[in-house]
């Protein structure tokens, strides 16, 4: 059986059931963290909450009351969903109104839900040899707010399931040429001796997995450089690597209809970062 969380009460996956009067349903009003879990042990969590904390302040909804309990409520949920690895799913909707309205009540309380799975371990982790993703790229049709992680995701749906169709493994986002992010990851580029990434903006969402390969790069003495990048950059890189909290880091093959560099495993910038990755 599969546990999840909502407000206050763990409850089976199979009966858990929210209004829908609540704004999430109604409106997307609301915010997210997907936080991996690795040998029960949420990883990364301080940076998850921060950022769950900016988005709260970004969008004005309140801190749900059991706020300061998260980290337990999240270790209970690990406890009673077994698996040595997880992805934690953490949501909070403005909450439950009596009617639809645009304008919130401000007095609603915000609605809470965790729910977790087993994480798929990264395909690149259980063999490096398998060819790197094929991605398509497309104007990023998205709002001028992706820095805040918000559940409103229509836009990445849509560019992900038409590049599904059409066989591609990924999708990522450009605006005039220039790269922003993947449909669900931060994107990198490796040239000589240094590793391009997209500036922070509101163009982005500031990924944790990124700071963290930002990190493991600086401690590993690789020069970093949080740059513009274009599209004929990508094409030109000697790896493009896609990041986030579920993928890890996984490397590019194709861009449209231009492949890669042809690089082995180990001699792969990506490949060792990934053995250090969880240090
Ligand atoms: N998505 N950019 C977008 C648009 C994302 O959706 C994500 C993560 C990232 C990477 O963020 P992080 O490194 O903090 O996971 C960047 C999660 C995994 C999701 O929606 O499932």
């Amino acid at each position: 059986m599969s546990w999840t969380y909502l407000n206050d009460i763990f409850i089976p996956k199979e009966e858990v059931r929210i209004s829908p009067f609540d704004r999430g349903f109604l409106f997307g009003d609301g915010v997210y963290e997907v936080i991996p879990v690795y040998e029960s042990k949420a990883f990364l969590l301080k940076d998850h909450i921060s950022r769950l904390e900016r988005s709260l302040l970004q969008t004005g909804i309140n801190k749900p009351k059991a706020w300061n309990d998260i980290p337990q409520i999240i270790d209970k949920l690990i406890k009673k969903n077994l698996f040595l690895n997880q992805v934690v799913y953490l949501q909070v909707t403005r909450g439950e109104d009596v009617e639809r309205s645009h304008i919130p009540d401000p007095s609603i309380a915000p609605t809470l839900f965790l729910s977790s799975s087993e994480l798929s371990i990264n395909p690149y982790r259980l063999n490096p040899d398998k060819p790197g993703l094929d991605v398509k790229i497309i104007e990023d049709p998205r709002w001028e707010r992706c820095d805040v992680k918000a559940i409103t995701l229509l836009s990445n749906i849509i560019a992900l399931r038409e590049a599904s169709i059409e066989g591609k493994d990924d999708v990522i986002f450009c605006i005039k040429g220039k790269v922003t992010e993947g449909a669900t990851s931060n994107v990198f580029a490796v040239f000589d001796n240094s590793v391009l990434t997209t500036p922070e903006s509101n163009q982005i969402l500031s990924g944790i997995t990124r700071k963290h390969v930002l990190s493991l790069l600086g401690s590993k003495g690789i020069e970093t450089l949080e740059k513009d990048l274009s599209i004929q950059n990508l094409y030109e890189a000697d790896e493009v690597w896609m990041t986030s909290s579920t993928k890890e880091i996984q490397p590019v093959k194709k861009i449209d209809d231009k492949e890669l560099p042809s690089k082995s495993p180990k001699d792969s910038l990506w490949f060792d970062l990934l053995s250090s990755y969880l240090i």
